[in-house]
């Protein structure tokens, strides 16, 4: 669903009980910078249920040893858990094996991965990469860096004023040299909503695959990678409400078996001599090392969690409270809202007249708000809106209309102190 869609039919009220939810979250409670927490970075980072928190603790405390490694009982447990939360992961983003799913540390690896395995396999000089203006640095340096080792080229789909993709200038870009697309699906600076699924349509007609960055998409919308029928999907865990140091790339099986490892090391073997190196089957071949067992745990957990509050109602309460905010932020003379697309999730940009964003985001801390300032690893981003950075607060379905009355009172405090 989306902001758009939201204009066009009426929504009910929202379904959640957000006062209970939020007593799920220790950290909504304190005080840091000694007025109540405001948090409205969850672009950035969400906060952990205590659910998770507590997921983590059971395992450390009495689950934890390395994994497919021993036959001991705590080791078979440990195996067992982080095979279980990739099973959790299978089904909330609807991927159709459990070997599609790999554990990485986190969107930026997820994508590093593909483009080492993928791409520097499959990509070669004079090949081109199709990426949008809307992506963040994790999904252009990875691929700048292939295409400068290959001599390989990337072709960028402009936006509109509203930052809105031109689907019309993509479909253009298209031609026989064109070997992968990589999109975000949600931006992280405007909150646009790409229309994904036309996009990788579109490319598999031409025979091109489509890596999507998920890593704002998949906390607020229903994901489903078989609907989408991407090749590629990665997120973070730490934006899902579980743990850093945890992300996911998905894969299609037929592609991940294609691929070349990633990094080389213990668990990602069949056979090792000092002649030849014969490799593990996916998605053990890409995960070398002991992995982030305690984090893949608690991101499983954090599914349970939020499938419990279920995606539906959360993408439904955080388009209230976006709807409600660029209505409150455009009554306020001076603002000017960075990404007005139609189909939007729950980040609002925003510049103030004659104030910069870092004076914004200090003086809005001092009220309890927390957002971010800053060009937001999306500075090709800025350069389109010609902007050095923009304020962007980012909700997530604990967040509460009274809230965001606190961000429009912070606003109008920072015009006064700067008038
Ligand atoms: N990518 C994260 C953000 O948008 C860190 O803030």
């Amino acid at each position: 669903m989306s902001a758009s869609q939201s204009a066009l039919k009426p929504r009910p009220a929202s379904a959640l009980d957000v006062a209970r939810i939020r007593a799920d979250f220790p950290i909504l409670g304190l005080k840091p910078s000694g007025k109540p927490l405001i948090y409205l970075d969850n672009a950035a980072s969400s906060q952990m249920p205590q659910q998770v928190i507590d997921r983590l603790v059971r395992y450390q405390t009495t689950q934890h040893a390395n994994i497919h490694r021993a036959v001991h009982t705590l080791s078979e447990i440990a195996t067992a858990e982080y095979e279980e939360a990739r099973r959790k992961i299978t089904r909330f983003i609807n991927a159709r094996e459990e070997r599609e799913v790999i554990f990485t540390s986190g969107t930026t690896e997820a994508i590093n991965l593909a483009m080492h395995g993928y791409g520097r396999r499959f990509i070669g000089a004079g090949d081109e990469i199709v990426l949008t203006t809307l992506e963040h640095h994790s999904n252009i340096v990875p691929w700048q860096m292939l295409a400068e080792e290959k001599g390989a080229k990337i072709r960028v789909v402009p936006v509109n004023d509203a930052g809105e993709l031109l689907i019309d200038e993509y479909e253009k870009l298209f031609n026989a040299r064109t070997k992968l697309v990589g999109v975000t699906h949600v931006s992280n600076a405007l909150g646009t909503v790409n229309p994904v699924k036309q996009m990788i349509a579109f490319a598999h007609a031409r025979g091109v695959p489509v890596l999507v960055d998920g890593a704002q998409a998949v906390p607020h919308l229903k994901v489903d990678v078989q609907d989408l029928d991407c090749d590629f999907y990665a997120f973070s865990g730490h934006k899902l409400c579980g743990p850093t140091g945890i992300g996911i790339l998905y894969g299609k099986a037929a592609l991940l078996e294609r691929m070349q490892p990633f990094k080389g090391g213990g668990d990602m073997i069949l056979s090792v001599t000092f002649e030849k190196t014969t490799y593990n089957v996916i998605p053990q071949k890409f995960e070398a090392g002991t992995p982030p067992i305690a984090a893949a745990i608690g991101l499983g957990a954090a599914i349970d969690y939020l499938s419990a509050v279920g995606m539906d109602a959360i993408a439904a309460h955080e388009l209230d409270l976006l709807d409600y905010a660029t209505d409150q932020l455009k009554r306020i003379p001076g603002v000017r809202i960075i990404g007005t697309a139609r189909d939007k999730a729950a980040v609002l940009s925003f510049a103030l007249d004659g104030v910069h964003p870092h004076d914004v985001g200090t003086l809005l801390n001092q009220d309890g708000v927390a957002v971010r300032t800053g060009h937001h690893c999306a500075q090709p981003v800025m350069q389109r809106f010609k902007v050095p950075a923009t304020s962007r607060a980012s909700f997530a379905f604990y967040n509460t209309m009274a809230e965001v009355d606190a961000l429009v009172a912070g606003i109008r405090n920072v015009q006064k102190v700067f008038s």
